[in-house]
């Protein structure tokens, strides 16, 4: 058996603004999908063990099961599976990372797939063809949308500072909570949106755009020398432009209120494109556990995490 592990990710900053060619900041993160791959004569099955699993249908008439996870889950294994000409083989996935939250989900999927599939076909690729890999098959997959950013963190791991190109940034760890809205976010649809806004308001817009670029460049000494009060601030301006260009929403706004407030969050902000999705907390002076509380009394699901962790991983050939 061959097993590989991949992060999900948060972008810390400039989300929107960057499609614009302004800097934005992500960091990978502990929450990771787990691929396990063995020999299966005669067959080619892929196995869910555990997914977040969140629901499903099941039809009386057909006797259908539906698993929106898992049919999510498959259709990225499979494009790995063909790309890499697969047969007799089990796939098991292990993921705890929500789908459609906008935490790269996918993006983990596909990179631990793809090392965990070539390590057991035996071949060796580098850090770089994973990557390149990756991102190309995401991108067929969710047909022309998936950026760089996604696999690119879940390859290397660590953070990245994303403008016209990707650069890794050397940066400490980071204990942070993510609270999930429960609603699905459309990136698409999101970018949409606001680029529309951009057209017909480019006098108003552009302005938040570069505050929000340089906010993700403010972000990086304040990291570096670990001054969260600060970072915490940056966290809420950011959050304040995301709202006025029309990206947050109720449930969103619930969860950044209560992680400020009875959390006793230093910076709060939403994560990815918004509409539903997640949203990203800096725990104050006393600690995370507050924030947990008060993000599921916000009627939100917390995760606790720590950004910039490893990157892609085979857990061994056993
Ligand atoms: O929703 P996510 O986490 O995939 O992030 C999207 C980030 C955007 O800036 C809104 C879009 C992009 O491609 O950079």
């Amino acid at each position: 058996m061959t097993t590989a592990s991949a992060p999900g990710k948060i972008i810390l900053f400039g989300e929107h603004a960057v499609v614009s060619g302004a800097t934005a900041l992500g960091g990978a993160i502990d929450l990771r999908a787990k691929i396990s791959v063995r020999d299966l004569p005669g067959s080619v099955l892929i196995k869910t063990e555990d997914l977040m699993l969140q629901g499903f249908s099941f039809d009386l008439t057909t006797g259908r099961l539906t698993c929106a996870q898992a049919a999510y889950a498959t259709r990225y294994i499979s494009a790995v599976l063909k790309e890499f000409d697969v047969r007799d083989m089990q796939v098991c996935i292990e993921s705890r990372l929500p789908a459609a939250a906008g935490l790269g989900s996918s993006a983990s999927i596909v990179v631990a797939t793809v090392a965990a599939v070539s390590r057991h076909q035996g071949q060796c690729l580098s850090l770089r063809e994973i990557a390149e890999i990756s991102y190309r098959l995401e991108k067929k997959v969710q047909q022309g949308l998936g950026s760089p950013v996604d696999t690119a963190l879940a390859t290397y791991g660590g953070y990245l500072q994303i403008s016209q190109d990707i650069r890794p940034l050397e940066l400490p760890p980071m204990k942070m909570v993510v609270g999930y809205t429960k609603l699905p976010h459309d990136t698409k649809s999101e970018v949409k949106k606001v680029q529309e806004l951009k057209k017909r308001h480019s006098d108003l817009v552009d302005p938040i755009f570069r505050a929000i670029g340089a906010l993700s460049e403010k972000a990086v000494p304040l990291i570096k020398e670990q001054n969260i009060a600060e970072l915490g601030q940056l966290m809420n301006i950011n959050h304040g432009l995301l709202a006025s260009i029309g990206v947050s929403s109720r449930e969103l706004e619930e969860l950044v209120y209560a992680a400020r407030g009875a959390g006793g969050a230093l910076g709060a902000k939403l994560t990815g494109a918004g509409g539903g999705g997640c949203m990203i907390a800096l725990p104050g002076a006393d600690g995370i556990e507050p924030l947990m509380v008060s993000l599921r009394q916000a009627r939100g699901i917390p995760f606790k995490v720590q950004t910039g962790c490893e990157g892609v991983r085979l857990e061994g050939d056993l």
